[in-house]
């Protein structure tokens, strides 16, 4: 999989997606993810990106000629099975969206920032736009990169125990159970006696029991489905 992030502050993007499961990925060529400075194509010669909203108002609005050139750019390289733009009002984010791309081959993730990308950004060229929730960030920079880490770690051979992505909270629409280590008891707290009876078929009944336990208690929305 290509994951191209078009963004005015590579430099905030660098940090999450460099490190331990994600860059071992990266380094195996498991995915390729390529970043993008929009002010690269800046015809300005103060390499500017934004600009007033016609009709008045607060805020600055991200001109259309730069992203164009950059997606004309990629696109005249590869096809792109999606172009996302990351925005509060997209539709909300979950695991079926990450299981969704992770089958994707080559997606475009567009940041956004200021008050907004110019309509035509979205009218034209984007073809989802994607809101991590119900809040308002800076920019799109963060919420890219928990897109590409969710969706990342989804690809075959990222994962080293490939059941491992498949029992994550979410992906049955159950929380996870608790999970617990050596020591069996520290400071007289202890792990729960079953886990330490080597019966499999018991320990996977208290693990579901568990799990729907917490997800009725924290979360009855997911139950409902
Ligand atoms: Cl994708 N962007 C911004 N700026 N704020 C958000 C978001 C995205 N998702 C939730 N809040």
């Amino acid at each position: 999989m290509r994951i191209d992030i078009l963004t005015i502050l590579p430099e905030l993007l660098k940090g999450p997606l460099d490190h331990s499961i994600i860059k071992r990925a990266r380094d195996k060529g498991l995915v390729e993810v390529v970043m993008h400075n929009i002010r690269n194509y800046s015809k300005n010669k103060h390499r500017q990106v934004d600009d007033y909203a016609f009709g008045g108002g607060a805020g600055m609005v991200m001109c259309i000629e730069p992203v164009d050139l950059l997606i004309g750019n990629l696109k005249s390289e590869r096809h792109y099975d999606q172009i996302i733009y990351l925005t509060p009002d997209g539709e909300k984010y979950n695991q079926k969206f990450a299981n969704y791309l992770s089958t994707l081959d080559n997606i475009i993730i567009l940041c956004g920032h200021y008050k907004g990308v110019d309509q035509r950004i979205r009218d034209h060229l984007v073809t989802l736009e994607i809101s991590i929730g119900d809040y308002v960030l800076t920019g799109g920079e963060l919420a890219a990169s928990i897109i590409a880490d969710s969706v990342i770690r989804l690809l075959p051979g990222v994962i080293s125990d490939e059941t491992s992505a498949l029992t994550d909270s979410f992906q049955d629409n159950l929380l996870a159970p608790p999970v617990y280590s050596r020591p069996a008891e520290y400071k007289g707290w202890k792990v729960p006696e079953i886990l330490l009876s080597g019966n499999t078929a018991e320990i996977d009944k208290w693990r579901l029991e568990q799990a729907i336990e917490k997800t009725r208690k924290r979360r009855p929305d997911l139950l409902e489905g």
